[in-house]
């Protein structure tokens, strides 16, 4: 399946790899929905950069956990109707404590929006695609960031669950990064520091990330699959206590 004038919403998209995701797909032909929250300058500068590569770009600003619905209403009232993919990327990645208020938010945001968002997108179409991005983290234990953890082992069932679900107008997919970028405000002593547990022995890129989305939105029959862009770190299942 081609992607040329198709329409994405992404979350989160204004920087790092929602802003590679974004910037992948304006050069497949897709037209973005360009989701963020407080990072308004680079999303206006990401905007114009979308629209040279010659395909549409609109903003839509939200706090996620308060605004999900707006910002999904606001997308389709922007396209027309018109859209066809949908990337839950956006997410927040505290090392944090075990309290109720940690729980509440980081679920809030990595797990149960991703799944609100995607019941009304099915709810408004008759046929898309769903890709959740989430961390290879899922394939072992880590206590230092159990919510975080948690929230992205909760979005590996709501993707999987929800392909069967919305099957056969939509298919849902996640892709799962391992050592990809460092968090903001880290450099990359971070990612040389780590590299050693990944098989392959280095850390990957934003564009490694870009390229399973696009495979899996090209595609018309996968479903319910978790692609593990990682370097084999799933392979090796590390456990942080
Ligand atoms: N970085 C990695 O190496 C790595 C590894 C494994 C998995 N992942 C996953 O890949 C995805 C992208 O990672 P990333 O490091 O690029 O993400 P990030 O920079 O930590 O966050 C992406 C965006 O999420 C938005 N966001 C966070 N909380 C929000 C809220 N409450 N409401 C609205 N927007 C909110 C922010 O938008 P604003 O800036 O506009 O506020 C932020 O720019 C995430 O799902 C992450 O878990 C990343």
């Amino acid at each position: 399946m081609y992607l040329k004038g198709r329409t994405a919403l992404i979350t989160g998209s204004a920087k790092r790899i929602g802003r590679g995701i974004a910037l992948g797909l304006a050069k497949e032909g897709v037209n973005i929905v360009l989701h963020y929250n407080t990072s308004e300058e680079s999303a206006l500068r990401l905007k114009d950069e979308i629209e040279e590569i010659g395909v549409k770009c609109w903003l839509v600003k939200g706090e996620l956990s308060k605004d999900y619905a707006k910002i999904l209403d606001n997308a389709f009232k922007l396209t027309e109707g018109n859209l066809d993919f949908l990337i839950n990327n956006a997410s927040i990645f505290p090392a944090s404590k075990v309290t109720m208020e940690n729980l509440n938010s980081i679920v809030t945001v990595n797990s149960w929006v991703p799944l609100l968002l995607s019941l009304d997108f099915s709810r408004k179409l008759s046929k898309g695609k769903i890709v959740n991005i989430l961390d290879s983290i899922i394939s072992g234990y880590n206590f230092e960031r159990y919510p975080y953890f948690l929230s992205k082992k909760l979005l590996e069932i709501i993707t999987v669950s929800l392909a069967l679900k919305l099957s056969p107008s939509f298919q849902v997919n996640g892709v799962a990064p391992g050592l990809i970028l460092p968090p903001e405000g880290k450099d990359n002593s971070y990612l040389e520091n780590l590299k050693s547990f990944v098989p392959m022995k280095r850390y990957g890129n934003v564009e490694e990330v870009v390229n399973a989305v696009i495979f899996l939105l090209k595609s018309d029959f996968i479903t319910g699959q978790i692609i593990y862009v990682d370097g084999g770190e799933h392979l090796t299942p590390r456990v942080v206590l």
